[in-house]
């Protein structure tokens, strides 16, 4: 964000239409898998965009180290990593600054709907694995820890979808593209509760007027709807798939059942061509008496 601008490049045409072709109000194209991972609780795969992003969750469990135990409530604790091969430069692994950042304001926005009070001492652990990364990695992130959290079967107040909006030669879009982020104006990340609205991460980087705010909190809202069905459906494709694969599991325990003989119509009655009488052979004397 802010960077310098290359002489020449142009982020919105004459069209009113970004480099990438989309409208200002479009998102970039995502799509959602739920449960992916065997070994975490819940899990989800999602890609935004360029960006690629892994989410496990672990949890609820025992909170350790203990000191970290609260005993009114689970401590939802987010960590967000982006690996070293997720950018054009490798970034070094581990935590930093930027990393630490986005996990805390992850694990406030997630920790506002896991109804946490059910489980006094225990900790959930979510991980969000940034695997490719082309802008917006913290609202991919934290949506797709959203739909693991469902998947893992943590009961939520709401599910939380974030997405971002941004000024771009001097207009508002949103879910800025990797260049649009770099040479953008303002970068405005938001994630909303999706029954309630209420808003769960708001963060500003670079200057919106009092408008421009408005017209993007409506802008990623009417997004974030759109999102949230991605999210719900990811995840009655997964249970889908499970009730599918029990039946098969089940069926495999019974008496093979039998495929009942397709009946078959039976075939119309067609009426007979009328045969020509058959020529009666003269009838010869035999010369036998009856
Ligand atoms: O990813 P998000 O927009 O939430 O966070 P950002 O700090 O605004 O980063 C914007 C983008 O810069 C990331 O999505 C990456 O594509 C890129 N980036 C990078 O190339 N190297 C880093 N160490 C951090 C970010």
């Amino acid at each position: 964000m802010g960077g310098k601008k290359p002489e020449g490049m142009v982020l919105i045409n004459e069209q009113g239409l970004r480099a990438d072709g989309r409208r200002a109000d479009q998102l970039r194209n995502i799509k959602i898998e739920a449960g992916v991972l065997k070994q975490a609780d819940g899990s989800c795969y999602l890609e935004w965009g360029g960006n690629k992003v892994l989410a496990a969750v672990y949890g609820p469990r025992e909170c350790h180290p203990r000191h970290d135990q609260d005993p009114t409530k689970a401590r939802v604790r987010v960590r967000y990593n982006m690996a070293a091969f997720s950018v054009s430069d490798r970034t070094r692994p581990g935590p930093d600054r930027r990393s630490q950042e986005i996990s805390k304001i992850s694990s406030e926005a997630l920790d506002h709907v896991v109804l946490a009070h059910l489980y006094p001492k225990n900790a959930i652990d979510v991980f969000i694995e940034i695997i490719e990364a082309e802008a917006g990695t913290r609202c991919a992130g934290v949506t797709a820890a959203a739909v693991a959290l469902a998947d893992a079967g943590i009961p939520m107040r709401g599910m939380v979808t974030s997405v971002a909006a941004g000024k771009v030669d001097g207009k508002v879009c949103l879910d800025l593209s990797r260049e649009e982020d770099n040479f953008g104006e303002t970068d405005f990340p938001v994630a909303y509760v999706n029954n309630t609205k209420e808003i769960v991460l708001l963060q500003q980087d670079g200057h919106f007027s009092p408008d421009e705010v408005s017209e993007a909190l409506e802008m990623t809202q009417r997004a974030a709807d759109e999102i949230y069905e991605l999210q719900k459906a990811a995840l009655l494709r997964k249970y889908q798939q499970m009730a599918g694969a029990e039946d098969v599991e089940g069926d495999a325990g019974h008496e093979p059942q039998i495929e009942p003989e397709p009946q078959i119509e039976p075939e119309p009655q067609i009426e007979p061509e009328p045969q020509p009488e058959p020529q009666s052979e003269p009838v010869h004397d035999t010369g036998v008496e009856n």
